[in-house]
């Protein structure tokens, strides 16, 4: 783990710099569920694990791209994903939802995963070329621009990204433009009503997917300014005892955010059971 987070903090204002240090935070965390000595799970993980995915579903998917999943829903599941169809995940990470999905289109449908972290994709890779799958690709790129063709997918799907994302209207349009007409999009995602200035100003929190977030309400416009229509179809709002648990263990630890905390004089549980109820995971479907 990096020894100084507090100096090591991005500006939260410039999205290149964060965006770099974003993908350190994840390549850490994937290469840390493999650490014998890492004993939980990591980031939104460890809450999304509520979100859960079934075993049925989970049926043939690598193990290693379980283990390795971070994300905050089920995506694919009762999407309505079709034999044949193309599918674009952003922010793919190890590939849980890559393979969901092309168990979904079948051996004539096809799979694309982006994402910007080497250590990720080569997990996602390696998973692929263990499970012999022919019709999932990962691209490397950033979801603000995308390495799709215009017009080119059936559905977008997502799990727990875009909130890490600093520049989120150039990802929604990013959306519209490779969907093809009346293309559809899955996107489970961290949504929040107002957070305190303490949390928002984190760079621990918005690796674990809380500081980046916004609400349901700027999500759903963000994607409607976009050309896309869309409402929530699930939420999963997060009790205290699971907020302070994501982060206690999000992303191997979260040192700056402890030593902010303790210099204010509050305890974890005591900043958790202030947000209690303002942070959910929640399902956005749509169609261009
Ligand atoms: C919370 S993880 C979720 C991974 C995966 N969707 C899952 O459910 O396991 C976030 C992922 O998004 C990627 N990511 C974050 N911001 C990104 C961006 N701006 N462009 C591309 N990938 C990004 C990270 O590298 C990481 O793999």
């Amino acid at each position: 783990m990096s020894q100084n987070r507090v100096e090591q903090n991005p500006d939260l204002n410039n999205p290149d710099a964060l965006r770099a240090a974003v993908a350190e935070r994840y390549a850490e965390a994937v290469i840390n569920v493999n650490d014998a000595a890492a004993t939980t799970q990591q980031s939104c993980c460890s809450v999304s694990k509520l979100a859960g995915y079934d075993d049925a579903q989970l049926d043939g998917v690598p193990e290693q791209a379980v283990t390795s999943s971070f994300g905050c829903g089920n995506p694919v599941a009762f999407a309505g994903i079709e034999p044949g169809q193309t599918v674009l995940d952003l922010g793919s990470g190890a590939g849980i939802d890559l393979f969901l999905a092309a168990k979904a289109v079948g051996p004539t449908g096809r799979v694309i995963g982006v994402d910007m972290t080497d250590e990720m994709i080569a997990r996602a890779r390696a998973n692929i070329a263990a499970s012999g799958a022919k019709n999932i690709e990962v691209r490397k790129g950033v979801i603000e621009k995308l390495p799709v063709e215009n017009g080119s997918v059936d559905w977008v799907i997502s799990n727990c990204v875009i909130n890490l994302s600093p520049e989120k209207p150039r990802v929604f349009s990013e959306i519209a433009r490779v969907l093809a007409p009346g293309g559809q999009i899955s996107i489970s995602d961290i949504v929040v009503d107002e957070l305190p200035e303490w949390a928002m100003r984190s760079f621990d929190l918005y690796c674990a997917c809380l500081a980046g977030a916004i609400s349901e309400r700027d999500y759903l416009a963000g994607l409607e300014a976009a050309g896309l229509e869309a409402k929530v179809t699930d939420r999963l709002v997060y009790d205290a005892p699971q907020l302070a648990a994501l982060v206690q263990e999000e992303l191997g630890g979260a040192e700056a955010l402890e030593k902010m905390l303790a210099d204010a004089g509050v305890s974890l549980t005591q900043a958790a059971a202030s947000i209690q109820g303002r942070v959910w995971s929640a399902r956005f479907v749509g169609s261009k």
